[in-house]
């Protein structure tokens, strides 16, 4: 197991290593702590930190286990999503987990099926064409579908040991829509948008069904002991500043409501700049953060109760650990004194990131001295 950090010392235990800073004869915070602190806006003397698509094909476990297991497997069998779960905990130690799944999974939930090709990516079995593809759509069948990611979250945490916390998940509506309209990914999504201009009861119809089959997903990963939950509207930046409230923001802001703050929840809404205040207003406790903007700016736009993640350019994984430490620092000194960050990526990591960068990036985050800390003697 590798050490990567340098001036804190690494306390192993079965698959986690604690932060211990040198010297300290403070309580041990634990990764997950961290991690809650940062939601709720506490001052910490570094931001906890992980890292969006943290499991998957940048791992060399993750592609052995491809070779024997197809993805949907790998989702769908609650005993291997755990191990996928936990790869990269015990490589690197992140302050949170985030459940190996896929945002599709609820429309698969909902009765449109859909597989992983290589090559080919995302091939739903069929498309959404008009109101009765809409119509049939089942809600009611998600939870009886989706057990397998009950079975899996306490398994999870229990192998966690509270040591990190586990974040679960789901696509917004709106990037459902786009995916379940297309029938898989694709590069230029315009279905979903010419349904939202030119028959709005009917893109209202397929909202109301996919708000309502999020709402009782996320419910199931609360109910299965997620700590915190994130919303993926990674196709938020499709829309323009006037329709991302009413094609996106109005459907996430109904889902936030409904979990009742159970857990802290994490908006991560790409491309969507022109709506500081709307992202405000869904609710949630964390503002996910892409990479073309500066995270300070944006921090000093929301409201300090709001925190937010993000936002190093995942491109940057591809490159030399000394650029990513350098970009790494930029980012921690411009949010110095600024409570409430959790440190991540714009976006997911890319295939071809490199380990050693990885590496470099948390020894960076984590090697803060008590200069750049906000709460000295945390
Ligand atoms: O973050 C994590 O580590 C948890 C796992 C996770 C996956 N997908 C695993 C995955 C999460 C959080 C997702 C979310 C997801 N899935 C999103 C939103 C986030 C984003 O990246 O914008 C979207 C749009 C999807 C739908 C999806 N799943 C697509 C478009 C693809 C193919 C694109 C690709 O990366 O190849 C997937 C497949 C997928 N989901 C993989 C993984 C690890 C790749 C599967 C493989 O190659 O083995």
């Amino acid at each position: 197991m590798s050490s990567t950090v340098h001036s804190n010392k690494q306390v192993h235990t079965d698959n986690i290593a604690l932060l211990v800073p040198e010297g300290s004869h403070e309580r041990v915070m634990t990764g997950r702590e961290r991690f809650l602190d940062a939601c709720a806006c506490r001052p910490l003397a570094y931001p906890p930190v992980w890292l969006m698509r943290q499991a998957g094909r940048a791992l060399p476990e993750y592609r052995a286990l491809k070779q024997k297991y197809t993805f949907l497997q790998l989702v769908q069998t609650p005993e291997l999503a755990v191990e996928v779960t936990l790869q990269p905990i015990r490589r690197f130690h992140f302050d949170a987990a985030i459940l190996f799944c896929d945002i599709l999974v609820v429309a698969e939930g909902l009765g449109q099926r859909y597989q992983f090709r290589e090559p080919g990516g995302i091939i739903m079995d069929f498309t959404l064409k008009d109101a009765a593809d809409i119509e049939r759509l089942e809600v009611d069948a998600v939870i009886e579908r989706l057990q397998y990611v009950a079975k899996a979250l306490p398994l999870i945490k229990t192998a966690l040991g509270g040591h990190s916390a586990l974040i679960g998940f789901a696509g917004s509506p709106w990037t459902l829509a786009n995916f379940m309209i297309e029938g898989g990914g694709i590069k230029d999504y315009s279905k979903a948008r010419a349904l939202y201009y030119s028959d709005r009861p009917l893109f209202e119809r397929l909202m109301e069904k996919l708000t309502l089959a999020v709402t009782r997903f996320l419910q199931l990963q609360i109910d299965a002991g997620a700590d915190a939950l994130q919303i993926f509207d990674s196709l938020g930046g499709l829309l323009s500043d006037g329709d991302f409230a009413p094609a996106s923001g109005h459907w996430m802001k109904q889902i936030v409501k409904a979990l009742e703050g159970r857990v802290p929840v994490i908006v991560f809404s790409k491309g969507t700049h022109g709506n500081w205040g709307e992202l405000a207003r869904l609710g949630a406790n964390v503002l996910g953060i892409d990479s073309n903007v500066r995270l300070a700016q944006v921090r000093d736009t929301l409201p300090g109760n709001i925190a937010v993640q993000g936002n190093l350019d995942p491109f940057m994984l591809s490159t030399k650990p000394e650029l990513v430490a350098a970009e790494t620092s930029r980012i921690i000194k411009e949010m110095r004194g600024k409570p409430g960050h959790i440190f991540n990526l714009g976006h997911g990591v890319p295939p071809n990131a490199k380990l050693e960068n990885i590496d470099r990036l948390l020894e960076t985050v984590r090697n803060q001295t008590k200069a750049g800390s906000t709460a000295p003697g945390d």
